[in-house]
C-alpha cells in the first residue's frame, strides 16, 4: 500500500474524475449556453486531447497514489471516439473499486452494451426534466426526454448501473419534480442536484437557486414520506433518503450545505490539466511534462506535490469575493 496522500486539509486523493472531450451534443443553459458555445466556437483540436495512452499513464499514476474510483466525464464523454477502448484500458488496472461515467445518455442505444463489455461499471445520465418543453428549453437544442429514457433503457438493458442527475432551476423545471421523481425512481436512484456557479457563463444567481431543503419538502408532501440513510462512506456528494418502497433519492447541495471537508476528487481535463477543485481558477499543466518524457516517478511527484499543497474548498467560501474570480468551464471538467 503507498503511503496516504493527504492534502493541506487532510483530505486524500480517492476519486479521479478524467474529463476526454470538450464538446457536447446539448447545450443546457447552465452549463453550455448556446449563445456562448455557438457554430463559431472553437473546441480544442483533437491533436490537443490526450490520447489512451497518455490518459492510462497518468490515471495509473493517480490510483498508485491512492484514487480507486475513476469517472469518465466530458463535455459528452460518448463523443469521444472509441471510447470503449479506454473503459478496457482503466478496467484492467488493479486497485480500481468504482468505474463510472457522467453522460447525457443520448447515443447510449449506440453503445451501452460495447462501454459494459469493456469493463464500465455504471452511468449518471443527465434528465432535467420530463416535459418535453421545459427540457427542450434547457438543453438548448429542443432534444426531448425520451432520447434520453432511451439511454437510461439501453444502459439498464446492457446491465449497467444508472444513476439520474436533475439539475434544479427555480422557476425552469421546479414545478414538476415529483412527476419526474415518481417517472424515473423506478430506474434507478434520482439525485436532484442545486444549480451551481460553475464556469464563467451561465448567468447564475442565487434567486435561481432552489435550495435542497425545499426539494425535499415538496416531495415529502407530494410524493409520501422518505427516510434518511445513513452515508457508506466519505465523501459522498448526495445526502441520501428513501421512500417507502425503497426507491432512493438524492440531494446534491453544494450551494446550501456545502461539501468541501470530505472532498477527494481531482479532475483532469482532456488537455491534461489537473484541476484540484470544480471551482478552480487554474490548473495545472501534465501534459507537458508527459509529453517530455517525465517517468512515472517525476509524475508522481509532481501529482503528489499538488495535491499536497492543495486548499481548495470554494463552495465553502462561495460569495462577493469569489464571484469575480475566473472559473473554468464545466465542459472542460464534467462536474
Ligand atoms: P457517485 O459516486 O455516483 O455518487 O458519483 P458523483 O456524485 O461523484 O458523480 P456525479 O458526476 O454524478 O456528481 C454529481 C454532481 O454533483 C456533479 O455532476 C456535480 O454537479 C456535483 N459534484 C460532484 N462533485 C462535486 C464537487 O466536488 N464539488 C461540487 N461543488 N459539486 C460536485
Ligand atoms: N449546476 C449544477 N449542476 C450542473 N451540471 C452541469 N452544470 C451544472 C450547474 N451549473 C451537472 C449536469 C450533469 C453533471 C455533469 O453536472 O447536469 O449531471
Ligand atoms: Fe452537455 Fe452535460 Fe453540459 Fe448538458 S450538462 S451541455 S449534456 S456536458
Ligand atoms: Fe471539492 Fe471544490 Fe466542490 Fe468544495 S467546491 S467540494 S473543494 S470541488
Amino acid at each position: 500500500m503507498p503511503a496516504m496522500l493527504l492534502d493541506q486539509l487532510g483530505r486524500p486523493l480517492r476519486d479521479l474524475r478524467i474529463s476526454v472531450t470538450d464538446r457536447c451534443n446539448l447545450r443546457c443553459t447552465y452549463c453550455m449556453p448556446a449563445e456562448v458555445f455557438g457554430p463559431d466556437y472553437a473546441f480544442l483540436p483533437r491533436a490537443e486531447l490526450l490520447s489512451f495512452e497518455e490518459i492510462e499513464r497518468l490515471a495509473r499514476v493517480f490510483v498508485g497514489l491512492g484514487a480507486e474510483k475513476l469517472r469518465i466525464t466530458g463535455g459528452e464523454p460518448t463523443l469521444r471516439r472509441d471510447l470503449p477502448e479506454l473503459l478496457a484500458r482503466l478496467a484492467a488496472f488493479p486497485g480500481v473499486q468504482d468505474l463510472a461515467m457522467t453522460t447525457n445518455g443520448l447515443l447510449l442505444p449506440r453503445l451501452a452494451a460495447d462501454l459494459k463489455a469493456a469493463g464500465l461499471q455504471r452511468v449518471t445520465i443527465s434528465l432535467d426534466s420530463l416535459d418535453p418543453q421545459v427540457f427542450g428549453e434547457m438543453n438548448g437544442l429542443g432534444v426531448s426526454p425520451q432520447k434520453v429514457l432511451g439511454g437510461i433503457e439501453a444502459a439498464l438493458h446492457a446491465g449497467l448501473g444508472v444513476k439520474i442527475n436533475t439539475v434544479v432551476k427555480r422557476g425552469v423545471n421546479d414545478e414538476h419534480l415529483t412527476e419526474l421523481w415518481r417517472g424515473l425512481r423506478e430506474f434507478g436512484p434520482v439525485r436532484f442536484i442545486e444549480f451551481m456557479d460553475v464556469g464563467n457563463h451561465n448567468g447564475w444567481n442565487m434567486d435561481s437557486v432552489l435550495p435542497s431543503g425545499e426539494v425535499l419538502a415538496r416531495l415529502a408532501a407530494e410524493g409520501g414520506p422518505l427516510t434518511p440513510v445513513a452515508p457508506a462512506q466519505r465523501g459522498e456528494v448526495a445526502a441520501r433518503y428513501r421512500d417507502a418502497a425503497g426507491h432512493e433519492l438524492g440531494l446534491i447541495s453544494s450551494v446550501t450545505a456545502p461539501f468541501c471537508g470530505d472532498c477527494t476528487r481531482a479532475r483532469l481535463s482532456a488537455v491534461g490539466v489537473l484541476y484540484t477543485c470544480l471551482f478552480a481558477s487554474r490548473g495545472f499543466d501534465l501534459r507537458a511534462p508527459l509529453r517530455a518524457g517525465a517517468s512515472d516517478d517525476e509524475l508522481r511527484g509532481q501529482i503528489s506535490a499538488l495535491w499536497g499543497g492543495r486548499r481548495d474548498r470554494y463552495s465553502e467560501e462561495r460569495g462577493e469575493l469569489t464571484a469575480a474570480r475566473p472559473k473554468v468551464e464545466m465542459s472542460h471538467i464534467g462536474g
